[in-house]
């Protein structure tokens, strides 16, 4: 049952089970998700098959790395309802990830997995320092992208009063944000710099508010954005991931005294991280690919999903059984490949979130000249930037992508107020190549 005590640490009595006991738990868990997913769902059924297995050849944690991935395509290939495991009628809700290409990949919930999630996102707000009575404002979208609505029953389930905002309106929603004076923003962290211009645009010092925490996902960002968020709007910043496949948000969570990573609620969801090119499972504290199974879910059970995320498994601290990963900064997806080199937009944002007399606001602009690939970063000057800070920063972004990273790029320090804002996950690459024939 959830802690009633205003100041109690943790919200729930699985985030004091000892490391043992909690593997002990994964392991049943994990059984009964393999069955569960054999039995009712055909497309694992053929899988385990090809692979020589049944469910009951997992009799240790460890057993689940004989098993096959499944991947992002092996959804879209089940459109819309084939990954399901329960009878339509038990499916409570739906939700949907757009995707850039092809089809949607279709996510479904039981009642059972309703109740679940707002409990792992209950726990996440609690981590996070959210409390009964506090007023949660949303500005994740609300709709068929996970953001909103998984939000939203997590702070109800904590006991807290939801202001829905969902995204844009971006006038009113400050508006709302002084009037309704809430401790606690959800939001994604490119929507909250949106905010923030909007507060100047208004004239109020965004250090004035009532808020105390925002809780910030659904997008890659980095310890320079922490900073730069928790200093101009004068408060905590912490991390939370998930993503619709295997949950929504609430499948890990940073908590705000350590602030170090995000505790992975392993009870629901194990991980493992592999190499993203071999497949095979690396130990704790190697950088990969991120790697789920659902223990506890009814309506769509994922076995071994592949996220693309690249992250490496830290021990926990602040809730000890539960391992960290740490903050996600680059999918295999938006690796940027120039020149023979990798780079990933979340260490661009480090640069220039680092350049005096620049924005925080930047976008990667990939072009081709004959047949070479060409970067040009393009940020915003701050409004009080000098011609000569300007010039400044055109010289110093590109040295430390040259340094740091090791390849040429453009740079472009464009007027303030140029880049498009975002109202929600922000685009950070704008590929203007020419599409390859055939
Ligand atoms: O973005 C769920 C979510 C909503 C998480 C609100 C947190 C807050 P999807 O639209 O399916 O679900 O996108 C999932 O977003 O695989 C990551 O690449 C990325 N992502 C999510 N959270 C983080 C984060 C939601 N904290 C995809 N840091 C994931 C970095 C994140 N990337």
């Amino acid at each position: 049952m959830p802690a009633a005590a205003d100041d109690s640490e943790t919200f729930d009595e699985a985030e004091r089970l000892s490391r043992d006991a909690l593997r002990e738990r994964q392991l049943t868990r994990l059984r009964a998700s393999l069955q569960h997913a054999y039995d009712h769902v055909p497309f694992y059924r053929e899988s385990f098959a090809r692979a020589g297995l049944h469910p009951r050849d997992c009799r240790s944690l460890d057993d689940l790395a004989r098993f096959p991935f499944t991947v992002k395509d092996d959804l879209r290939a089940q459109y819309p309802f084939g990954m399901f495991a329960v009878p339509k009628a038990e499916v409570r809700r739906i939700h949907a990830s757009s995707g850039t290409t092809g089809r949607p990949t279709v996510v479904g919930y039981t009642e059972g997995d309703l109740s679940r999630w707002a409990d792992v996102v209950a726990r996440s707000l609690h981590a996070a320092g959210a409390r009964p009575g506090h007023t949660v404002h949303i500005s994740y979208g609300y709709g068929l992208f996970t953001g909103g609505l998984g939000a939203h029953y997590g702070a109800e389930r904590l006991g807290c009063t939801v202001v829905p905002a969902s995204g844009g309106m971006t006038s009113r929603q400050v508006q709302i944000i002084q009037d309704f004076r809430p401790e606690i923003i959800m939001v994604t962290p490119s929507y909250m710099l949106t905010l923030l211009d909007e507060f100047e645009r208004q004239g109020v010092d965004p250090r004035t508010t009532s808020l105390k925490v925002g809780v910030f996902g659904a997008e890659p960002w980095t310890q320079e954005m922490r900073r730069e968020i928790e200093e101009r709007f004068a408060i905590d910043a912490v991390d939370i991931y998930g993503l619709s496949e295997v949950m929504g948000p609430g499948v890990a969570q940073e908590c705000v005294a350590t602030k170090d990573g995000l505790h992975i609620w392993e009870d629901h969801f194990y991980p493992e991280v592999v190499d993203p090119i071999t497949g095979e499972v690396l130990p704790d504290g190697a950088h990969g690919e991120l790697v789920f199974t659902s223990l506890t879910k009814e309506a769509m059970p994922v076995i071994r999903y592949r996220t693309r995320d690249l992250t490496r498994l830290l021990p926990g601290t602040a809730r000890p059984a539960f391992r960290r990963m740490e903050k996600v900064t680059g999918r295999c997806d938006d690796m940027i490949i120039l020149r023979g080199v990798n780079l990933f937009p979340a260490q661009v944002e480090e640069i220039v979130l680092r350049t005096p007399g620049v924005a925080p606001h930047f976008q990667l602009k990939l072009t081709r000249e004959g047949r070479l690939d060409r970067l040009t970063v393009r940020a915003e000057a701050r409004p009080d930037a000098t011609r000569q800070e300007r010039a400044a920063a055109v010289e110093r972004i590109a040295r430390a992508v040259k340094d740091g990273i090791g390849v040429s790029v453009a740079v472009e320090i464009v007027d303030p107020e140029t880049l498009e804002r975002s109202v929600g996950k922000i685009k950070r690459i704008v590929d203007a190549r020419p599409r390859d024939k055939g």
